[in-house]
């Protein structure tokens, strides 16, 4: 039977890249099944290209909208393509709207379900996210986690252990597998970077939907940029709303369009600090060296602060902690070796895809 990959957002392309290639050298039979969720070519394209992934065997075009007409459209076009191609198991990444729509839409038709970045918890259910994550690891056969901490959340909530299996995490494999693509210099020139910046991203709505938070954040921002220059890459969410609040009328902050994958991780590698609501960049810095803060009250992946660059940080302590961390420099440029999670060592393709093959032999 085949395994069928639901991809819809930015960061499942990340992730999905070193799953596939696992699963193809060990013969599997699959399929790719874009949602159409994230469709700039800046924000999916590019992405495919640059990490080498098959080209979808369809696109459903589900598009933007409100979470119930996206969620909807979701369900009708992934239910559509699982009656279709009636895989053996289907594999779900992260926690966007994609993928609890695949998981549901899964389970109603009685397929299995793999989850991979199962158990992180934020326990914030203001944030779709952790929604979306809850409900997943509620119905899926398979819970990959990337994390130890995973696990207790999940057998806290009723989760069998026979279903967990801790793998490492994917998007750590992407990074490494590509460290020697990431060129500061050549990006640098590309998108007219400064000698020293510090680099951010800011989409999560509630940073950026609220036109009185937003600019609270711009101004902040905007103190950053009086330490340093400030680069910022910005996501088509909240883009209105960040530039409505002056965004770019500072003249040492950078505002650019979303970069490609190579990109955005070589100005990543190159920035003294990074400033971000992501919750893949506090990944990505812990393991690249960069001293990263988050902006948000909580993160779902608190190995990142104890085993790694993050920080958590209120607007108002951001230059404050900006100053602190650029005045100490990059954990990366000293002497003592970095101390990484668990598992973060680019081989969780490979772990994730015997988990499947087993699985699905079975
Ligand atoms: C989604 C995920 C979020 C993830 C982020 C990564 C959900 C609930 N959220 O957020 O967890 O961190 O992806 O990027 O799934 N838009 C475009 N072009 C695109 C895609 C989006 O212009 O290619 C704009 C549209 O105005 C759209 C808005 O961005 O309404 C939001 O897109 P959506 O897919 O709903 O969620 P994200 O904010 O991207």
């Amino acid at each position: 039977g085949t395994v069928l990959h639901v991809l819809g957002a930015r960061p499942n392309f990340v992730k999905a890249a070193p799953v596939v290639r696992a699963l193809d050298g060990r013969g599997a039979a699959q399929a790719v099944v874009h949602t159409g969720q994230h469709y700039d070519e800046r924000m999916s394209e590019i992405f495919f290209t640059e990490l080498g992934l098959p080209e979808p065997d369809v696109n459903l075009g589900v598009g933007s909208g409100g979470h119930a007409a996206q969620t909807a459209a979701l369900l009708v076009g992934l239910e559509e393509q699982f009656v279709a191609r009636a895989p053996r198991l289907v594999v779900v990444y992260g926690d966007v709207n994609s993928t609890v729509a695949a998981a549901l839409a899964a389970a109603k038709l009685h397929i299995p379900v793999a989850h991979v970045e199962a158990g992180l918890r934020s326990f914030d259910m203001t944030m779709p996210e952790e929604v979306n994550r809850r409900l997943t690891d509620q119905l899926a056969d398979l819970c990959l986690v990337t994390s130890p901490e995973a696990i207790g959340h999940l057998a806290n909530e009723g989760v069998p252990v026979d279903r967990i299996h801790l793998v490492g995490n994917p998007m750590i494999d992407t990074l490494l597998a590509n460290l020697d693509r990431f060129d500061t210099e050549r990006a640098r020139a590309e998108h007219n970077l400064p000698e020293r910046y510090v680099l951010a991203t800011m989409h999560r709505p509630a940073n950026v939907d609220d036109p009185a938070t937003a600019a609270e954040l711009v101004g902040h921002l905007h103190g950053v940029a009086d330490l340093a220059d400030v680069v910022i890459p910005v996501h088509p969410r909240g883009r209105a709303a960040l530039l409505a609040a002056g965004l770019d009328r500072h003249p040492r902050l950078h505002v650019r369009e979303p970069l490609g994958y190579l990109d955005f991780l070589a100005a990543v590698r190159g920035a003294a600090a990074v400033v971000t609501d992501s919750g893949g960049l506090q990944e990505e810095t812990t393991i690249l060296g960069v001293p990263c803060l988050t902006v948000r009250p909580n993160t779902e992946r608190p190995i990142t602060i104890s085993h790694g660059t993050n920080r958590l940080v209120a607007p108002a302590e951001l230059v404050p902690e900006a100053r602190k961390a650029l005045a100490a420099g990059r954990p990366a440029d000293s002497a003592a070796p970095l101390r990484t999670p668990p598992l973060w060592d680019g081989q969780a393709g490979p772990r994730i895809a015997d988990v499947i093959m087993e699985f699905t032999r079975g």
